[in-house]
């Protein structure tokens, strides 16, 4: 295998549990996959199905019960805080909250410089040069650099986070429903920016949503999952318009549901489930 053809992230029979009341709850079940560098590997599922989970542990702040993460052929699957800290910069997350993910009482340019200090770069004013590059880079104006969070929309905030994760020089980037809160031409932008910082800097994505309209837009390969389970991998144009798997068809015909737009759930979808669904947060 040459370098090129080896996949930059390998996931291989990962497992998460969660302890429960008189056992364990396991959220992500065997789940195999693997991205190779500059590539992008679209996750879709429906809420509660262990996306998340699975983001947590690539970026580690879940570790998981068993399994392998081989990021460039490292497994960081169960690596202690001391050995991952020089690995984390390499990966990082893009959050669907913005609120909740950037501090309400720094600036954009104190967020984004951060990351910066922990990367070592010493000088005040040399972090101050990169947030600024950075800020222009996502696409914000110079005196987006000395707001709060508050006072942008959330599309403006998404770049923030973007370039908050840019500023640790990652090489994968997880999109988290980075833009599942935004109105569909914000989304748009927000993808189209991603896009684009993909080809600069040839980073590889892994793009988690609910939103099947979202994935195929930017996935090369897509990967269906149910309850923690993978049920249907492929190129992600021939996975979602042509589905082999029922669950993923379901998954499909809701999403052309106005009813599952706004979060509730398709009653089609649960009743091509073979048990019921439960309900579980996203
Ligand atoms: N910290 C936790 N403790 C217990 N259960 C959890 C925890 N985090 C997630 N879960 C459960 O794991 C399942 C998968 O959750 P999650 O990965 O957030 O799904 P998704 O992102 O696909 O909506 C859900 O049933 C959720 O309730
Ligand atoms: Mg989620």
């Amino acid at each position: 295998m040459t370098e090129s053809d080896r996949p930059l992230l390998d996931v291989q029979d990962l497992v998460v549990e969660f302890p429960v009341r008189g056992g364990a709850f396991r959220a992500v079940d065997g789940v195999d996959f693997h991205v190779r560098a500059g590539r992008t590997l679209g996750i879709v599922g429906e809420s509660g199905c262990g996306k998340s989970t699975i983001a947590r542990a690539l970026v580690r702040l879940t570790t998981p019960t068993s399994g392998r993460i081989l990021l460039g052929g490292t497994d960081i699957a169960r690596l202690g805080e001391r050995a991952l800290r020089p690995l984390r910069p390499r990966v990082q997350m893009v959050f669907q909250d913005p609120y909740g993910s950037l501090d309400p009482h720094l600036s954009a340019a104190d967020i984004v410089a951060e990351p910066l200090r922990l990367r070592g770069v010493r000088s005040k004013a040399e972090r101050r040069r990169l947030a600024a590059e950075l800020i222009d880079q996502v696409g914000l104006p110079a005196t987006a650099l000395r707001r709060r969070p508050a006072e942008f929309s959330g599309g403006q905030r998404q770049r923030i986070g973007i370039a908050r994760a840019l500023a640790s020089r990652p090489e994968v980037l997880v999109c988290d429903e980075a833009t599942s809160a935004l109105d569909v031409s914000v989304q748009a932008q927000v993808l189209a920016l991603l896009r684009e910082l993909q080809r600069e800097h040839g980073l590889t994505y892994l793009i988690i949503s609910h939103n099947l309209g979202v994935v195929r837009e930017i996935s090369d390969d897509v990967l269906v999952l149910r309850r923690g389970r993978v049920v249907e991998r492929g190129p992600a144009e021939r996975v979602l318009t042509a589905p082999e798997h029922p669950y993923t068809r379901a998954l499909r015909s809701a999403a052309l549901d106005p009813s599952a737009m706004r979060g509730r759930k398709p009653r089609h979808l649960v009743a091509a489930a073979s048990e019921p669904v439960e309900g579980a947060s996203s």
